[in-house]
């Protein structure tokens, strides 16, 4: 790992993970022509679309499809508890600074994701010196340190926040989700996060964020989850629905149900990651199969995915009192998160435009509303 000053940032180099400069060459024009309306302005009557990014995205082409389609952004990666605080006193603020500063320049709104996770966060977090678990009070203290670090270089820019990701268990029986927040802190962690960002930024908006919300069971639990936050007076402002669904569900009627039971909440609705997998949905890693390796965009695939996003959108607009947010876990087919999970090298082919930047089938769809 390197370690640069420069222009008062501290920057940290690691391994080519990071700091990947090399940006794809500009590939020509995108179909949806400059003068043309994107998805921000057909849906301006409804709520923010916005689209997940990495710093080396906004160096390309890409840039110009953002600012055309888009009217928020969320930092992919840039601003999650590794990448960003890699050690107790090193803080990166390289890749996260200049979504930041893309975002002021151009005018989109910037949500800010995730304050307190348990993925992509440095083992340092969880450990002393001799590489013992630390205490419950030492845990506390450090993730107030982070929060009121990140949430205040960033308040006037970041409007939303990612407090806490993804707590609740998967499995039907359990609650919480065993992970090193939980057995040092027990549940205690999740509140007192909300309670450190929002004395950090008073005016930004607070989520709680998480996936495969539209299992019943799941959700009645991270329902409770914020019923129970906001009866207790803590400083929870909004939902995350991450969104993370398949060319295979939700039915109509599980996402119609999702939509219903959350905006009961009373509270506003974001959806965090939107995206439309090609395959059948699976939640946990696995090998890859010799089927895996057969990883065309069937039109059959295209079929189902077309009438999968134009569902999604039609049930979001019969609830865009309480949705008021719906951003895409990233930009285009050219690279998305799940070429790499849960099956590592399989490509999908899960948002709105291709390779080449081009609108698929489904984008018309979703813009083809009356
Ligand atoms: C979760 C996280 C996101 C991202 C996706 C995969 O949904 O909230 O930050 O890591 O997994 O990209």
């Amino acid at each position: 790992m390197n370690r640069l000053v420069s222009a008062g940032v501290v920057t940290v180099v690691m391994s080519g993970l990071i700091f990947c400069t090399s940006s794809t060459p500009n590939q020509g024009n995108i179909a949806v022509k400059e003068n043309e309306r994107g998805l921000k302005e057909y849906y301006k009557d409804y709520f923010l679309i916005g689209v997940a990014v990495s710093p080396q995205s906004l160096k390309t082409d890409e840039a110009a499809l953002i600012l055309q389609q888009f009217s928020s952004m969320t930092a992919e990666n840039a601003m999650k508890m590794g990448p960003i605080h890699p050690g107790e006193n090193l803080y990166n603020w390289e890749g996260a600074d200049s979504i930041a500063a893309f975002a002021r320049r151009h005018g989109l709104k910037l949500r800010g994701h995730t304050l307190c996770w348990h993925n992509q966060t440095a083992a340092w977090m969880f450990k002393d010196k001799e590489g013992n678990a630390v205490t419950k009070e030492v845990l506390l203290q450090r993730l107030k340190d982070h929060i009121t670090e990140v949430v205040t270089r960033y308040k006037g820019t970041i409007y939303a926040w990612d407090v806490v990701n993804e707590v609740i268990s998967d499995s039907p029986g359990e609650y919480f989700r065993d992970s090193p927040w939980y057995r040092i802190c027990g549940e205690e962690f999740v509140a007192r996060a909300f309670e450190y960002a929002h004395a950090a930024d008073p005016s930004a908006l607070l989520f709680y964020n998480d996936y495969n919300e539209i299992d019943p069971i799941k959700r009645k639990k991270i329902m409770k989850l914020v019923k129970d936050l906001k009866a207790a007076g803590i400083p929870i402002h909004g939902v995350g629905l991450q969104g993370h669904w398949s060319i295979y569900e939700p039915s109509e009627s599980e996402l119609d149900a999702t939509l219903k039971d959350f905006s009961s909440l009373g509270l506003p609705l974001h959806v965090t990651e939107l995206d439309i997998s090609v395959y059948r949905k699976e939640h946990s890693r696995r090998e890859k199969r010799p089927e895996d390796s057969n990883a065309v965009f069937s039109s059959e695939q295209e079929s189902l995915q077309t009438e999968m996003y134009k569902r999604c959108f039609r049930l979001f607009r019969k609830y865009k009192e309480a949705v008021t947010s719906v951003t895409f876990w990233n930009i285009s087919d050219r690279r998305s998160w799940l070429d790499q999970f849960p099956v590592s090298g399989r490509k999908d082919y899960p948002l709105l435009f291709d390779k080449n930047l081009q609108p698929k089938k489904a984008y018309f769809e979703v813009i083809g509303f009356k």
